[in-house]
């Protein structure tokens, strides 16, 4: 079954506006976050007219009911991953699940499996968006382990020539992202993941630009830890997964310490609720998983095969349309094997700053800038590129639009 990117987009409302006069809203800026279906404004605007209530407290029907529907999209979640109910767990974003892991690992005492100390060892690439680099980084600095990291070739893939040497037997953490947000390139594990095991790291991915887009299931990927964020997911904002091995997760200490996350406590001392309550501290966002519940339900409807396979051909078609402009260079693989949605580009010696805003005059949503990943912008010597990603709801009149967008550009800051 192929996708029907005009029905598609009849369920999301905010394509019935016009943008700057008269445009046809032309997104292609799902990479940053997406947009939104009605079946998730829904499901979030009901929860708080129907069943709110602070989950996992009250003996009353509306906090039985806001606790039904959270678990409810706990175990949404971990069908779509293919994963635990228990081993899901919610954060306020990708971003927050990534330092949840940081930081746990920073409260673990020595002995411990997960304590770092000079002696060991962090494992990154210079791919990885800064919200997967500088909490290791940091982590790095806070506990004197070493930090290294995979290259990234001028084809925009990682350099995997000698993956023994990155990861050496001290390394007990590899951090990797598994779609670049910039280049699109979607990574290889397994020789990652065999060489990470080996030597006994965990490999935590930052899913955020695959979950959304392609099928995962956690267990064919091997890796230990996976986070995603719900907005990038046609979900709400404010919700993100940590997804992580139970085993793991039962030996890591808690990040946030309050209610609802203790077994017992006392004046001096407190033990610790299991997993994933852990790591829930504080009323969480109960609308938000719920309305990522809904998210993934809807995306599971449509087929993540369909999505993928719409936006493969998308992207071909865009890189086909790009290439034949002068003067437009594409960062990353034009493989489609090796890809996602997700083009990043600039245009002769033209800011991308100023193409953006000339793309934006006619209706056109890209993002410009270093897309929070300035070690990777400075290896390939640039301070910017204009970014088009893609998604479901995206059709071959946006691709085209975009395409004559930039030949636009191109003449009006005066054909370099
Ligand atoms: N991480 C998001 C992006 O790459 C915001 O655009």
């Amino acid at each position: 079954m192929s996708l029907n990117a005009a029905i598609i987009r009849k369920d999301f409302p905010i394509f019935e506006r016009l943008i700057r006069g008269e445009n046809r809203l032309v997104y292609l800026d799902s990479g940053a976050t997406s947009q939104k279906p009605n079946a998730v404004i829904d499901a979030e605007a009901d929860f708080y007219r129907q069943s709110n209530a602070a989950v996992h407290r009250g003996a009353h029907q509306l906090a039985e009911e806001a606790t039904e529907a959270y678990e409810g999209a706990r175990l949404i979640v971990a069908n779509f991953l293919g994963a635990r109910e228990d081993e899901i767990i919610f954060t306020k974003s990708a971003t927050e699940s990534l330092n949840l892991l940081a930081y746990a690992m920073g409260n673990s005492l020595k002995g411990d499996r997960f304590h770092l100390g000079a002696d060991d060892r962090i494992v990154v690439t210079e791919m990885e968006h800064h919200a997967n680099l500088l909490p290791w980084q940091q982590l790095s600095k806070r506990t004197g382990a070493k930090l290294s990291w995979f290259n990234v070739g001028p084809d925009g893939r990682l350099d995997l020539s000698d993956v023994d040497s990155i990861i050496q037997e001290d390394t007990k953490v590899v951090a990797l992202t598994h779609q670049s947000n910039v280049l699109g390139t979607i990574n290889p594990l397994d020789a990652i993941v065999a060489r990470a095991h080996q030597v006994g790291a965990v490999v935590i991915l930052d899913a955020c630009q695959s979950v959304p887009h392609m099928s995962i299931d956690v267990e064919a990927l091997g890796v230990d830890f996976l986070a995603f964020s719900g907005h990038k997911s046609v979900g709400p904002t404010g919700v993100g997964v940590l997804w992580g091995r139970s085993e793991l997760l039962n030996e890591l200490p808690p990040f946030l310490f309050g209610g609802s996350m203790v077994s017992s406590a006392s004046m001096t001392d407190a033990t610790w609720a299991p997993v994933p309550r852990k790591f829930e501290a504080g009323v969480p966002n109960m609308a938000q998983a719920v309305g990522l519940g809904a998210a993934l339900e809807y995306l599971e409807n449509i087929g993540l095969e369909n999505i993928h396979a719409h936006e493969i051909a998308l992207t071909g078609r865009l890189i086909e349309g790009l290439l034949e402009i002068e003067g437009v260079k594409i960062f990353g693989p034009t493989d489609l094997k090796m890809r996602g949605g997700v083009v990043a580009f600039t245009v002769s010696d033209i800011h991308p700053h100023d193409v953006g805003q000339y793309l934006d005059s006619l209706g056109i949503a890209v993002r410009t800038g270093h897309h929070c990943a300035w070690p990777l912008n400075k290896k390939f010597g640039i301070n910017a590129t204009v970014r088009a990603s893609i998604y479901l709801y995206n059709d071959e009149a946006d691709i085209d639009a975009l395409i004559e967008g930039v030949r636009g550009a191109k003449k009006y800051f005066g054909d370099r």
